[in-house]
């Protein structure tokens, strides 16, 4: 397989992290280049579920080698805690599978604080985050008085400098009436953190680039969605990183001439967690796919906002992110449905649209224009080959295809590895 960037088309969770787990196999090295802990990425496997934060799906796999790259940002506690996790279910985790660049940002207990009393701030104009304090983090970052991972190998002066911030913070949250930080507590956790991980530390652009020189082949994980994009996506209801394929490149220090090959990764029809514009919101998509326990987020657990799928999304996502395939995930969720209902331009004030608005307040006031197209009715479930697809559900993925004009490699018929169509 060739160096391979995986990009969400929609609003994140997508699927990429199950993508990502069925194309582990013909890869080397798996690497996280953007975004935190809150990403959460579900993968089945043996009939095992396991969620992933900040770790690359890949570690599943034995014999593989994962990169956290410089332009994730780290929660230390959070990321022990994670390798834990993977250690209860089984999944060691040792330096030589998990390679930490030395540059990505610390994610520490006030950017959570922060992160908290802005959206409180906002009031109903709030993000709907997902209250991990990436935005403060990569506005630490941003504005240079970030700190990076390699402070984790600095232990007194990562002591003095929590110290002092806490302080610092606590003096805004007691301000604003927020619960403060226990300053002891949490440094003792900081610095346990900063212990157990200094072994995970290296260069990962030179580590990456010593891998592309010996022939091994890369697969970028990306995190979140190209419309929670800071630059793409609906601003400001986005994360705070490119989690468009150009992030993969300067998240992990590779060229962009090292890239072969992108794969979109898109729901059969469109999700969102948290707030903004979403024009194919359909709330009886919303109940039917959550009275099938379908739909509720991997990371905060709350029920994902369902609408129809959307082509002028995915037709710009195409622009931006160039895909050389699309993947399309859960396909079965529509199984049930007699009509199902495509969106291929948007309304905004009787001007027709074929691609998105650039303002979230233009993006608000758009409705969608629909082509329907007829059901499959049947269980897709157990099919074991895309040439078993019935007519009417290879008919929906002609048209997604034809539209972008893009091919469909892979499509997704249940959450486990084994549900997944190869084209
Ligand atoms: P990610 O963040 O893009 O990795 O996606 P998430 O894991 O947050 O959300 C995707 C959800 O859909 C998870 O619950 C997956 O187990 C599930 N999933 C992925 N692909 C399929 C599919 O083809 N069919 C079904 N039924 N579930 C899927
Ligand atoms: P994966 O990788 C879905 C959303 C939040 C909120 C906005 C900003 O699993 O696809 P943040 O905490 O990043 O400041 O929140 O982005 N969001 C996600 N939605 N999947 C994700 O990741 C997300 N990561 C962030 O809900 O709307
Ligand atoms: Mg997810």
């Amino acid at each position: 397989m060739a160096n391979t960037i995986i990009v969400g088309a929609q609003w994140g969770d997508e699927g990429k992290g199950k993508v990502v787990d069925f194309l582990t196999e013909q890869a080397d090295v798996i690497v996280r280049a953007q975004g935190g802990n809150n990403a959460g990425h579900t993968v089945i496997s043996d009939g095992r579920k396991f969620v992933l934060h900040l770790i690359p799906s890949g570690i599943l796999w034995p014999g593989k080698s994962c990169v956290i790259g410089n332009g994730v940002v780290l929660d230390p506690v959070s990321l022990v805690e994670e390798i834990r996790g993977l250690a209860d279910q089984g999944i060691a985790v040792s330096p030589d599978q998990l390679r930490i660049s030395e540059r990505a940002h610390l994610t520490l207990p006030w950017h959570r604080g922060l992160d908290r009393l802005r959206e409180t701030g906002l009031g109903s104009r709030r993000i709907g985050t997902t209250g991990r304090g990436i935005g403060p983090t990569y506005a630490d970052k941003a504005q240079r008085t970030g700190l990076r991972t390699s402070a984790l190998r600095q232990p007194v002066r990562l002591a003095a400098l929590l110290n002092e911030r806490l302080q610092e913070n606590n003096r805004l949250l007691e301000a604003a009436g927020e619960p403060t930080i226990d300053i002891d507590t949490t440094c003792r956790a900081v610095l346990a953190a900063a212990a157990f991980l200094e072994p995970f530390l290296t260069d990962t652009t030179v580590y990456i680039h010593r891998q592309i020189e010996q022939g091994r082949r890369l697969l970028f994980e990306g995190a979140q969605g190209t419309y929670l994009d800071i630059d793409h996506g609906t601003y400001p209801f986005v994360t705070s990183s490119n989690t468009t394929a150009g992030g993969a490149c300067t998240g992990s220090g590779v060229s962009p001439r090292r890239i072969d090959r992108v794969i979109g990764v898109c729901k059969a029809y469109t999700t969102r967690v948290g707030e903004g514009p979403f024009v194919t919101e359909d709330d009886s998509l919303s109940d039917r796919l959550h009275h099938m326990g379908r739909e509720f987020g991997a990371t905060t657990g709350r029920a994902r906002r369902c609408g129809w799928l959307d082509l002028v999304l995915l037709r710009y996502a195409h622009m931006v992110n160039g895909f050389d395939a699309l993947a399309v995930t859960n396909l079965d969720g529509l199984d049930e449905l007699d009509r199902i209902q495509v969106c291929t331009a948007y309304d905004l004030d009787g001007v027709r649209l074929e691609t998105p608005p650039s303002e979230v307040e233009d993006w608000e006031r758009c409705t969608p224009c629909y082509e329907e197209l007829p059901g499959w009715r049947t269980s897709l479930s157990d099919l074991t080959d895309i040439k078993q697809l019935p007519p009417r559900a290879r008919a929906y993925l002609d048209f997604i295809a034809s539209d972008l004009g893009t091919t469909i490699s892979h499509v997704g018929i249940g959450p486990s590895r084994e549900q997944t169509l190869v084209c």
